[in-house]
């Protein structure tokens, strides 16, 4: 089932134009992207710093507006979602961020983390099955119930992502937008939670937008791969297809640096 989709989304943001103090010109950050998030698949989106992937996450889950193009949940246009609808849109399109402790309150505990977003999203909530769905979840992404009574300080990068990934769950989202969910962690953390997310894919059936500037990574994860340079796409294809014969050039200096940096490593120069 189709749960988001853009169509020729694109976004121009004004920016000081260096020429000038006080002219501002357009610049370009995305353009033309056509997607489709359907349950239990994973879109991969990668490309260098810049190239408008964020914006591209951002955009799906309605936290910028595109200046152009729609965006549609389950068919419908999201600006024309009336207010019970979109309730259900936010409920339903969940992120996880790179720094998972900076989208943490760092007075709260893990418990009132968890539980907050239900109180506020959910039709029905009450204090102690919130509490008791808190605690089923952090076994499922392998923490300890005892968790529940720490700060984000008092937890690693690892810790805390695992947390990030159980508060998204919990709403029980269609689509999650994993933006360089794991770019901060160690190499063997990395590997943990992209098969944490993969099973809990599996089990749930969410449909992921999977965002990362490593090809690695997105080989790993997705059906399909949309590869963007400068706000455009260059090339967009099943997983598999776009990394055994990519068809741009932009596509294979990707590839070939991730392949430079593996091997790079394994000889001990990195
Ligand atoms: N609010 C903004 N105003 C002006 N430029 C922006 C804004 N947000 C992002 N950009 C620019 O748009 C481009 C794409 O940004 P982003 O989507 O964050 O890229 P990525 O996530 O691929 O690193 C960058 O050049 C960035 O500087
Ligand atoms: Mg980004």
């Amino acid at each position: 089932m189709t749960i988001l989709e853009a169509k020729r989304v694109g976004k121009q943001f004004a920016v000081k134009d260096s020429a000038s103090l006080w002219k501002k010109k357009v610049f370009q950050a995305l353009e033309n992207v056509d997607l489709r998030l359907d349950s239990g698949r994973t879109v991969g989106v990668v490309g260098e710093s810049g190239s408008g992937k964020s914006t591209l996450g951002e955009i799906l889950g309605d936290l910028q507006h595109p200046s152009a193009g729609t965006v549609l949940y389950k068919g419908r246009d999201v600006r024309s979602l009336t207010k019970a609808e979109y309730r259900q849109f936010r409920r339903n399109v969940q992120y996880i961020f790179q720094n998972p402790k900076e989208s943490m309150n760092p007075y709260f505990t893990v418990e009132k983390i968890l539980t907050e977003p239900m109180q506020v999203l959910l039709d029905s909530y009450d204090a102690a099955s919130a509490r008791r769905r808190a605690a089923e979840m952090l076994g499922r992404v392998g923490l300890a119930e005892s968790a529940l009574g720490k700060y984000p300080s008092e937890l690693s990068g690892g810790q805390c992502q695992r947390i990030a990934i159980a508060r998204a769950l919990l709403l029980s989202p269609e689509v999650i937008v994993c933006d360089e969910c794991v770019s901060a962690l160690d190499v063997s953390i990395q590997a943990q939670i992209l098969n944490l997310l993969k099973d809990l894919q599996r089990e749930f059936g969410t449909a992921y937008l999977f965002i990362s500037h490593d090809i690695g990574v997105i080989h790993y994860m997705s059906d399909e791969i949309i590869v963007v340079n400068h706000g455009h796409v260059v090339e967009q294809g099943e997983g598999a297809a776009v990394i055994r014969a990519p068809k741009n050039d932009y596509t294979r200096t990707l590839i070939a640096s991730a392949f430079f940096t593996r091997e790079a490593a394994r000889c001990g120069a990195l």
